[in-house]
């Protein structure tokens, strides 16, 4: 079965600047298998974000014959998302470039957070949680590397152990796909690899699906076997990683392809932007 199967999907916003009607997302028709890992690429404002937030079911897309369906259920058709929607999301874990952690809460917590839509009301309202869930969060964190910092502060981590954290909330969820948008670029090097890491051993050790929204097409092409590249909204390559040559990026994006191939220029450009793309 696909994990992520989406026809016809567009996207105008009102305002801003697609006042112009640019659309964000321009008829997009993308499948994605159960246990693959899919880099998406693509330089600023091409869509990676929009596209991810509609997978998710955060923005209906718009209002034309169109469709997104997660494991085999719609979570949006023609411009609506279903009212099934929460149940849908329970499946999909999420990794931001921030924002992932409620800071003032131990990193038990956040991670036992991924559990809370698995339990009965009552214990959600108390935040009492059975220890069989407890144990399931230590060997979580043990997994990505950071056991030893459940009763930290969130916001007394790194970067990258906090996106590892996020990375262990989303398997005590028992997501079957994650959805990373941008998750390595705030970090250092070091801390990218390990992040990326993690990511593979989710999709290769728990078979999770991975769909990771990448700057940076040396990363993409080091984990992803595929590769969905997008410009202006609509994609542009669908294929093996390895076959994106820089001259193919050339060809793809003419001068944008700097922002892919040098990670400085496109940490810059983040540094610029993404606070304010991932902000709206
Ligand atoms: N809420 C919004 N309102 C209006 N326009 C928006 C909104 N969100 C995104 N856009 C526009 O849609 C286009 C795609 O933006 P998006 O954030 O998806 O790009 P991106 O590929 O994620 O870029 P980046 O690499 O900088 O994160 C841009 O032109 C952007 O300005
Ligand atoms: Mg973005």
């Amino acid at each position: 079965m696909d994990a992520i199967r989406i026809e016809r999907l567009s996207k105008t916003f009102s305002g801003g600047a697609s006042a112009a009607g640019r659309k964000a997302l321009d008829e997009i028709n993308l499948r994605v298998g159960s246990g693959e890992m899919v880099a998406l690429i693509g330089a600023s404002g091409s869509g990676k974000s929009t596209l991810l937030r509609h997978i998710a079911g955060f923005v209906a897309s718009d209002p034309q014959p169109s469709q997104i369906e997660i494991l085999g259920r719609p979570i949006q058709q023609n411009g609506r998302i279903v009212r099934e929607v929460r149940r849908i999301r329970r499946d999909i874990g999420f990794v931001f470039q921030q924002f992932n952690l409620v800071h003032r809460l131990s990193v038990e917590t956040n991670v036992l957070i991924g559990a809370l839509a698995r339990l009965p009301l009552w214990r959600r309202l108390t935040g009492c949680f059975p220890r069989s869930e407890r144990e399931l969060c230590v060997a979580a964190l043990t997994e990505v590397g950071i056991g030893d910092k459940a009763a930290e502060r969130a916001a007394n981590l790194s970067g990258g152990q906090q996106q590892r954290a996020a990375l262990a909330r989303a398997l005590v969820q028992r997501a079957r796909l994650i959805l990373a948008d941008e998750p390595i670029a705030s970090l250092d090097p070091e801390s990218s690899r390990r992040v990326m890491d993690m990511l593979r051993m989710l999709n290769r050790d728990h078979g999770l699906t991975v769909v990771v929204s990448l700057h940076q097409v040396d990363i993409a092409m080091q984990y992803c076997p595929r590769t969905v590249a997008l410009r202006d909204g609509r994609v542009v390559y669908d294929g093996p990683s390895a076959a994106l040559t820089p001259a193919l990026l050339r060809q793809l994006y003419g001068s944008a392809a700097r922002e892919l191939l040098e990670p400085d220029a496109a940490h810059a450009i983040t540094q610029r932007f993404g606070a304010r793309l991932n902000t709206a």
